[in-house]
């Protein structure tokens, strides 16, 4: 894996978007993976800013979000396709019916993550995939013990993971139990993987993803067998990485 160390968040936001922008400006139909979480809202405002200065256009572009929970409705202001919608599609010029969020109400959630996979493959693959990590380690909502060849699924969100999101929501209680989420198997398929990380209360998960062994007690572990992954980390993220 490379490493890009960066000097703080605005910086992680920055290089991100440089590194989005030219996927977008260089290919004809780029199929972007997208992340939701606090890590990524400022990379998602300097492509607005890069946007409104007249640099990219995202006609082109179809995205794959990674998660949503299940039980919120897209309209629910905690649902990842709102956050989508808010933090990004709604100031720039895609076609809504080119983003892709898994729908966390179907009827059938199940059948959704089926179709929900089978979507990507048609699409042949992600281009580029944007990543956070959870302090678990998780990728997407993959949390430990989740398998390496996991496609979409359904999964029970560990504990630390409700605490971390309640920060959201009214209360703990609120926050839904469990998610769908593509899987590490889709995740690795991915032609090329940007992982952001920012902030001192990471720097535990950076130091064990990168002198850490592989393995699914620790989901993020398996990047270090891709081809094309680019972590893009702040200092403070980096301060407990042995040199
Ligand atoms: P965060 O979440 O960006 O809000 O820290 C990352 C994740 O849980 O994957």
């Amino acid at each position: 894996m490379n490493i890009i160390p960066v000097k703080n968040y605005q910086d992680m936001s920055r290089k991100a978007a440089e590194i989005v922008s030219e996927t977008i400006n260089t290919m004809d139909k780029p199929v972007l993976g997208l992340a939701t979480g606090s890590t990524p809202e400022g990379l998602y405002q300097c492509l607005i800013n890069e946007h409104k200065e007249g640099n990219i256009s995202f006609r082109h572009v179809t995205t794959f979000n990674l998660d949503e929970y299940v039980g919120l409705h897209g309209s629910d202001p905690n649902s990842y396709r709102y956050y989508m919608y808010d933090k990004l599609f709604r100031h720039i010029d895609i076609e809504l019916e080119n983003t892709y969020v898994p729908n966390g109400v179907a009827e059938d959630l199940e059948k959704e993550c089926t179709s929900y996979e089978n979507l990507i493959q048609e699409h042949a693959s992600i281009d580029l995939q944007i990543l956070g990590i959870g302090l678990n380690g998780h990728i997407g909502f993959n949390e430990p013990g989740t398998s390496f060849t996991s496609r979409t699924h359904i999964v029970e969100l560990d504990e630390i993971t409700r605490q971390a999101n309640a920060r959201f929501f009214k209360s703990l209680d609120d926050v839904p139990t469990q998610a769908i989420t593509t899987g590490i198997g889709t995740i690795m398929e991915s032609k090329k993987i940007i992982l952001l990380i920012s902030g001192e209360n990471k720097a535990e998960t950076v130091a064990r993803l990168v002198n850490g062994e592989i393995s699914e007690t620790f989901p993020a572990s398996i990047l270090n067998e891709h081809s094309n992954v680019t972590i893009i980390a702040d200092v403070a993220s980096l301060s407990k990485l042995s040199k």
